[in-house]
C-alpha cells in the first residue's frame, strides 16, 4: 500500500472512532476536500504532492479526533506526528515539513514556508468551494489563489 493511502485509512480509523456523526462526516468531507486541493496547489507549485495531501489529510486532525478546534494547529502537531511514526514510513525531513505546516496552518494573517502556505490556501478552497454563497473569512488570499488558474469568483466577504 503506498503512504498515502496508509495515512489515509490512520485518518479514518480516527474519523469512525468520533461519536458525533455530523463532527464525522464533516471530517471526511473537510479533510479528503482539502488533501485534494493540496494535491492541486502541489501540481501547480511544483512541490511534493504526496506530502502535500498528506498534509492536507491530516491537518484538522485534532479537531476531528477530540472535538475540540481551539489551538487545534498546534496541538495537531503532535497527533500527526503519531500517526506518521507510527506509520514508520516517513524520514525525520518528512516529518518536520508535514507537521511544521500543519502547526502553521491557523495563522493565515502571517506567511511560512511554502509547505505551510500551501495548506492554508487548500483549507480556504474547501471551506469557500463547499458553499460558494457562503461569506469567506480571507477573501483577499480567496482571490489570490483563484487568480493564480485565472478564475474570477464573486466573493461575499464577512463583515466584521
Ligand atoms: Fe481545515
Amino acid at each position: 500500500m503506498n503512504r498515502l493511502e496508509l495515512v489515509r485509512n490512520e485518518v479514518d480509523e480516527i474519523l469512525l472512532c468520533q461519536p458525533n456523526l455530523n463532527m464525522r462526516k464533516d471530517g471526511y468531507i473537510h479533510l479528503y476536500g482539502v488533501a485534494q486541493n493540496c494535491t492541486l496547489l502541489a501540481i501547480k507549485r511544483g512541490l511534493d504532492i504526496e506530502l502535500c495531501t498528506i498534509i492536507g489529510m491530516l491537518h484538522d486532525i485534532f479537531t476531528y479526533k477530540y472535538e475540540y478546534v481551539i489551538n487545534h494547529a498546534i496541538l495537531g502537531m503532535d497527533e500527526a506526528e503519531k500517526v506518521l511514526r507510527k506509520l514508520d514510513v516517513f524520514s525525520d525531513d518528512e516529518i518536520t515539513i508535514i507537521i511544521t505546516a500543519i502547526g502553521n496552518h491557523s495563522d493565515k494573517s502571517n506567511k511560512h514556508d511554502k509547505y505551510s502556505e500551501l495548506i492554508k490556501d487548500a483549507d480556504i478552497l474547501q471551506n469557500s468551494l463547499y458553499d460558494t454563497s457562503n461569506e469567506i473569512n480571507h477573501p483577499k488570499r480567496m482571490r489570490k489563489i483563484l487568480a493564480k488558474f485565472e478564475i474570477k469568483l464573486k466573493i461575499k466577504e464577512i463583515k466584521n
